[in-house]
């Protein structure tokens, strides 16, 4: 295979992992391991075929492993050594390759592994199995692979995972089946991804799941309880693969299953290929949350055919997927919705933009500068939402069908391929602005891509079903009761609604909303987060229950970061009830929201 041209330009280096691709390349992962629920470790051994000079060392990423011994395809052992420990990147793992051209890595993971999370029976909807799961993306996958974990350096890959025998293994990858295990109590599960993929897209799960169809190549796993709901709030996937083909060529994974996972699962949804993980915080019990499965599906093409080469690059896996979310969305369930969409994207973006320090903050470019950081501070709107108006301004100044068949092309040239920022500017002007130097001009693409903030001409989205939900929002904002009936309005709207009051009403008022909302009962999340942060700002007692409730139901770091965070900003009432609060949900999330949390609750 050879190695990719991405990876020898400059701008593909990536300061997130010690690998050196150019002189030692990871192609292929062979994993076989144990999952053993009472130490809480994977062990077993992790075989990489490499691509590498004579006489040159191979360089893996790992963090927290720890590594047995390391031997080459004839059992013959093999030097290496372990380099110093960042606690962001974690610790280099050398080989001297000799004449090896594949290494065999004998390992186990720790029990506190940044990827995994190990859950006790109780903290699943069934109760009576433990429950694992990994999330890799951004560098997280090098606390249960020693592998090269940049997202430049593809990989294709196989897997025996062994565990115990009441439970279903899955992973992002074609499932061939299970054999008896070791022992009586344990079953062996294989995998197989023949596509070279980005290393942050191996993933795993282990539980008591059920499986049921949704098409010809769709179905979902979730917990038996769960199961039903979960096939009721996905009905359409099927349509939305079919649809995203229409627009953006040939889905190329196979299968398009989902995974809904128990609710500490720290993210809304998880791109794993061929497997998508979900929150079941997006089983709202009325579809009104599949945007979300509209986004996961949207980054088999934007993400996981085309990658990010770097965690500066994000914005090219996000940004994308939104604007592309926003099309499927369109296609599927028509423009209204897919406005709202975008329209609530757009006033998140200027919240955040606001947060973070205003339009000349540095870190509101796309293309950032994430030196010495932790790629999960480029985690913010920018690449989301920034990136995806970058794109509806490209859309708007050539025309949509220009732009996609720009885009469906642009998918075709680097499909499985990484992509830097540079690499996507070259493309479009080569292939989409062709020489043309006004539109070159129009499209401002060095400010889009390079400065901070907006430029000035930005459209916002314009929903016109907003247009009565802002009326009713200033009215009641000006003091008059509500006289719409939100029992007909859309959780979008209702979102839409409370976003725009005023952060100070009273008791009264609040109550007033509360009864005619039906906010105590709102099972929708998005809106029952919109409510929570309007109560805590109000320190409105009555809510706080709801609170409570909500942050011990799930572990979505989305929702739970901010919730604390308003908490620690109400003084010593709001900090107190964050304190308790935290005391008790903190050993329920996964490291991904701890992580956040912490740095919150105990500023440095
Ligand atoms: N790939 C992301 C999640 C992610 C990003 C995990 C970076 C770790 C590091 C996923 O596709 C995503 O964006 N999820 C969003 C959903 C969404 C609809 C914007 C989420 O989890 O909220
Ligand atoms: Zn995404």
């Amino acid at each position: 295979m050879p190695v990719s041209a991405v990876l020898s330009s400059p701008d593909a280096r990536d300061v997130h992992s010690f690998a050196q691709p150019l002189s030692a390349r990871v192609t292929h992962v062979d994993l076989d391991l144990v999952a053993d629920f009472e130490s809480r470790t994977l062990a077993g051994t992790a075989a990489l075929d490499v691509d590498a000079a004579a006489g040159n060392a191979l360089t893996l990423d790992t963090r927290d492993l720890d590594i047995e011994s390391v031997h080459n395809a004839a059992g013959e052992a093999l030097s290496w050594q372990l380099g110093e420990v960042d606690p962001v990147l974690g610790t280099a793992l050398r080989v001297e390759l000799g004449a090896a051209r594949r290494v065999v890595v004998r390992y186990r993971t720790r029990p506190g592994a940044a990827a995994l999370q190990w859950l006790l029976p109780a903290q699943t909807a069934g109760g009576k199995e433990p429950f694992l799961y990994s999330q890799g993306q951004a560098i997280l996958n090098r606390t249960w692979i020693p592998t090269q974990d940049s997202p430049g350096i593809r990989q294709t890959w196989s897997a025996r995972i062994t565990a115990p025998a009441a439970l279903t293994v899955v992973m992002s990858a074609q499932m061939l089946g299970a054999e008896a295990g070791p022992t009586p109590q344990q079953r062996t599960w294989k995998f197989r991804m023949d596509e070279p993929v980005a290393p942050y897209l191996i993933a795993l799960a282990a539980g008591d799941l059920g499986f049921r169809e949704l098409g010809p190549r769709t179905g979902v796993y979730a917990e038996p309880s769960v199961l039903e709901a979960a096939a009721t709030e996905f009905v359409d996937v099927e349509k939305m693969v079919t649809a995203t083909e229409e627009l953006y060529g040939p889905y190329r994974w196979g299968r398009y299953d989902l995974l809904v996972l128990p609710p500490a699962f720290p993210f809304g949804g998880m791109e794993n290929p061929r497997l998508t993980f979900l929150t079941p915080t997006v089983l709202a019990g009325d579809r009104s949350l599949v945007t979300l499965l509209a986004h996961e599906l949207a980054h088999s093409w934007s993400g996981n055919l085309v990658t990010n080469a770097t965690w500066s690059d994000f914005w090219l896996n996000e940004g994308f997927t939104v604007y592309i979310e926003g099309r499927i969305m369109e296609r599927v369930f028509g423009v209204e919705t897919a406005t709202m969409q975008a329209a609530l994207g757009w006033d998140s973006l200027q919240e955040e933009i606001k947060a973070m320090g205003g339009a000349s903050a540095p870190d509101t470019r796309l293309h950032i500068d994430l030196g010495g950081r932790d790629p999960d501070e480029g985690l913010t709107d920018i690449p989301y939402e920034k990136g995806a108006a970058f794109l509806r301004s490209i859309e708007a100044a050539v025309g949509r069908e220009r732009f996609d068949a720009w885009l469906r092309g642009y998918f075709d040239r680097h499909a499985f391929q990484p992509q830097t920022t540079s690499g996507f500017l070259a493309d479009l002007r080569a292939n989409l602005v062709q020489g043309d130097a006004s539109l070159g001009q129009r499209l401002e693409l060095q400010r889009w891509v390079n400065e901070p903030g907006l430029p000035e001409a930005t459209a916002a989205p314009h929903s016109q079903a907003f247009v009565r939900i802002d009326a009713a929002a200033d009215a009641f904002a000006a003091g008059r009761p509500l006289d719409a009936d939100p029992a007909t309005w859309s959780s979008a709207e209702r979102v839409r609604f409370l976003n725009r009051l005023p952060r100070k009403l009273s008791s009264a008022r609040l109550a007033e909303l509360s009864t005619r909302m039906s906010l105590d009962t709102q099972h929708n999340s998005e809106v029952r987060f919109a409510w929570l942060r309007l109560a805590i700002a109000n320190r409105y007692q009555p809510a706080m229950p709801q609170l409570d409730e909500f942050l011990s139901s799930m572990g979505r770091r989305k929702f739970v970061l901010p919730l604390f965070q308003d908490l620690m900003e109400q003084g010593a009432w709001g900090r107190q009830m964050a304190r308790s609060i935290y005391a008790k949900t903190r050993p329920t999330y996964h490291a991904v929201t701890v992580g956040s949390v912490d740095k919150v609750m105990s500023p440095p």
